[in-house]
């Protein structure tokens, strides 16, 4: 199938013209990282542009950004919206979570669709005990202004973990989770139970192949063809990672008695490029990774653990983010780089609209809108 779209897209200074090109539709159910650690990204409506072209309808973002948040109102775009670790501390007290709602998400509601608040990411990847004590108490403290505002509903709660938080990843069946964060996880787990909220966890099968590229399979990790590994004692075959860390997850909750909560991944995905010792971050692995990602979403595959829930995956991320710390492979991650192209092919072509025009009196006669007036016709034409 085939769109093509023609449109005209103005804000204050400038009109984006664009015109008859064919974007490929998929139909994708992924949702992607929106992550802005970078200084040349493109703003916020040419972005929705990009999105809504490649049909990608579930945006993650680390923080509240009221520009994003406003580029897209009135789109059927579903958001997780984040508060960094800079936040827990704050958001363990009621008057200040509650301002934070008020200002940063209510505003939003409903002509943005908001559906999702992670409180702290991989709290438990820092160092910083008392950053672990506040975590489950923000995320209760925010939760209670949703039900205080009565947005409980529309709005969830989470935190996103690493996958540092198991001792135990393999077999599946074995899954654990650390013995020093066991009473954090225990209480955090229950939390999730009482407000069915899913567990999140960033997951990167290509930190298990850098570390061992001699041991893991390639093929295992990036969802080619392979023989797979047995966990056995389920005798449930593996013929991928990534599967097999989010069962391990699923038999580390059951383990702190746990079998009503939803494991996501809010995160994984694969560098295009590294430094000289970070092995497979390659343009050829980051497509292969990705492409064969996006099949198993699209035909709603569940994990050998669980083959009635279709993964609920976030890939890592839409942009390279050049701005990032650490090494190299952290600032290429993207799928895109931010002048729209991308950056290797994963049989999906999206369409980021170039800036072609501007002119003061142009922004004069569309003033009477409000800060974005866009004009879409879009022509279906079915194969
Ligand atoms: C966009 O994707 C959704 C599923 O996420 C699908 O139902 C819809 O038909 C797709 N739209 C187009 C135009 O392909
Ligand atoms: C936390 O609250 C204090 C006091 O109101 C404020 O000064 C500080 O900026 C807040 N921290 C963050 C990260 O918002």
């Amino acid at each position: 199938m085939f769109l093509f779209l023609s449109a005209i897209l103005c804000d204050s200074l400038v009109c984006i013209l664009v015109s008859d090109s064919p974007v490929q539709i998929l139909g994708l159910g992924v949702g992607i990282n929106y992550g802005q650690i970078a200084n040349n990204l493109p703003s916020p409506s040419r972005v929705s542009y990009l999105l809504r072209s490649l049909n990608i309808s579930r945006v993650k973002l680390y923080d509240a950004d009221p520009n994003v948040l406003v580029a897209f109102s009135n789109t059927n775009v579903d958001f997780i919206i984040g508060l960094g670790n800079e936040y827990l501390q704050n958001m363990t007290d009621p008057i200040k979570a509650q301002n934070w709602v008020l200002q940063r998400v209510q505003p939003h509601l409903p002509q943005t669709r908001i559906t999702s608040i992670t409180v702290g990411n991989e709290v438990f990847k820092t160092n910083d005990h008392q950053l672990w004590s506040y975590l489950l108490l923000a995320m209760q403290t925010v939760y209670n202004t949703l039900v205080d505002l009565g947005l409980d509903k529309q709005v969830t709660v989470t935190t996103a973990h690493s996958l540092d938080i198991l001792s135990v990843s393999y077999p599946p069946s074995a899954g654990a989770f650390r013995q020093d964060l066991g009473e954090y996880l225990h209480a955090i787990l229950n939390f999730h139970a009482q407000i069915k909220s899913p567990f999140l966890i960033n997951a990167y099968p290509y930190f298990a192949y850098k570390d061992k590229p001699n041991e893991v399979p390639l093929d295992y990790v990036l969802f080619q063809p392979n023989q797979g590994t047995v966990d056995p004692i389920t005798n449930l075959i593996y013929d991928n990672m990534l599967y097999a860390q989010v069962d391990a997850v699923y038999s580390a909750i059951k383990a702190m008695g746990h079998t009503d909560i939803e494991v996501r991944v809010s995160e994984t995905g694969w560098p295009s490029k590294g430094d000289e010792n970070e092995v497979g971050a390659t343009p050829e692995n980051a497509g292969l990774y990705n492409e064969n990602l996006l099949k198993r979403i699209e035909e709603k595959q569940g994990t050998p653990g669980k083959p009635n829930v279709p993964i609920d995956i976030y890939v890592f991320a839409l942009f390279n983010e050049n701005l990032k710390p650490g090494p190299a492979s952290e600032r290429n991650y993207g799928l895109y780089y931010p002048d729209g192209t991308p950056v290797y092919n994963i049989g999906v072509q999206g369409y980021l609209p170039e800036l072609v025009y501007s002119s003061p009196g142009t922004k004069n006669a569309l003033s009477v809108s409000s800060a974005l007036l866009i004009l879409v016709f879009a022509y279906l034409i079915s194969a």
